[in-house]
């Protein structure tokens, strides 16, 4: 007799250890739970909500929430794509997410998510908020406009790095991306475009100078396959090639 502890995710009998959490046992059971704020290989955080699922009818993170065996979830329930949607529309509206201008186009998680999820439109009023650019470092931009605070790359920077280059400043609607430097500058901290935290922003706000049409609309990442069949780590490899070697097509 098996010894193995299972719970359900729509129906599905998916294998866990003890310490994974719902989020963790299903990606390694190659069942996709839409996710931003969350990479397997670091800790989670559990800020964007976007795996969202159900359980004994409430609906929470699955990134942070401990599988248990016997649990019943639900990851495909209208109800719950619903919220899904909802969460995304919110992200797009609150900040300036113009994906037909955007140099990260193709290969953005949000985007990607996005249309996975079926989102149609935005919705809700955009806030159109006024942010700046910060172009200091003479390898990297980043633009406050387009990131979502999942806070990957304040996690990578610290415990892959170890140099701790960024954290989130303010509360709610006043959260920002700060940078370690006396100036507050990007150049000014010790980033590197070699860090693991360069290749790691799910959006693009954290993006290579010079390189942003090296790969050509329509032949990005999310061009050739859906999100919930790629991996964080392709994704990641591929936005370490590219800084490495100036695009996979050189
Ligand atoms: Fe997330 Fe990118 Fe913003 Fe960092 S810059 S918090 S990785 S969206
Ligand atoms: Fe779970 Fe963001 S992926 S809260």
């Amino acid at each position: 007799m098996s010894t193995e502890k299972t719970f359900k995710l729509d129906g599905r009998d998916i294998p866990f250890d003890d310490g994974d959490t719902v989020m963790d046992a299903a990606l390694r059971a190659g069942e996709y739970i839409p996710h931003l704020c969350h990479d397997p290989d670091f800790p989670p955080h559990g800020s964007c909500r976007v795996c969202v699922v159900g359980v004994n009818g409430r609906h929470t993170a699955s990134c942070t929430l401990q599988a248990s065996e016997g649990m019943d979830v639900d990851n495909s329930s209208e109800d719950i794509l619903e919220e899904r949607r909802m969460l995304l529309q919110m992200l797009f509206v609150e900040g300036n997410h113009t994906c037909p201008a955007c140099e990260k186009s193709g290969d953005c998680k949000l985007q990607a998510v996005a249309y996975h999820a079926g989102m149609l439109s935005p919705h809700f009023t955009h806030f159109f908020p006024k942010r700046s650019i910060d172009a200091s470092h003479p390898e990297m931009m980043f633009y406050y406009n387009r990131c979502i605070l999942c806070g990957l790359c304040v996690r990578v920077s610290k415990y892959e790095d170890k140099k701790s280059v960024f954290a989130i400043s303010g509360r709610g609607i006043d959260s920002r991306l700060v940078f370690n430097s006396p100036s507050g500058k990007l150049g000014d901290t010790d980033f590197s475009p070699t860090d693991q935290a360069a290749s790691v922003c799910p959006v693009g706000a954290i993006l290579p100078k010079y390189l942003g049409y090296e790969t050509p609309i329509g032949q990005r990442l999310y061009d050739f396959k859906p999100i919930s069949v790629v991996g964080d780590e392709t994704a990641r490899d591929i936005a370490k090639d590219k800084l490495t070697n100036g695009g996979p097509d050189e």
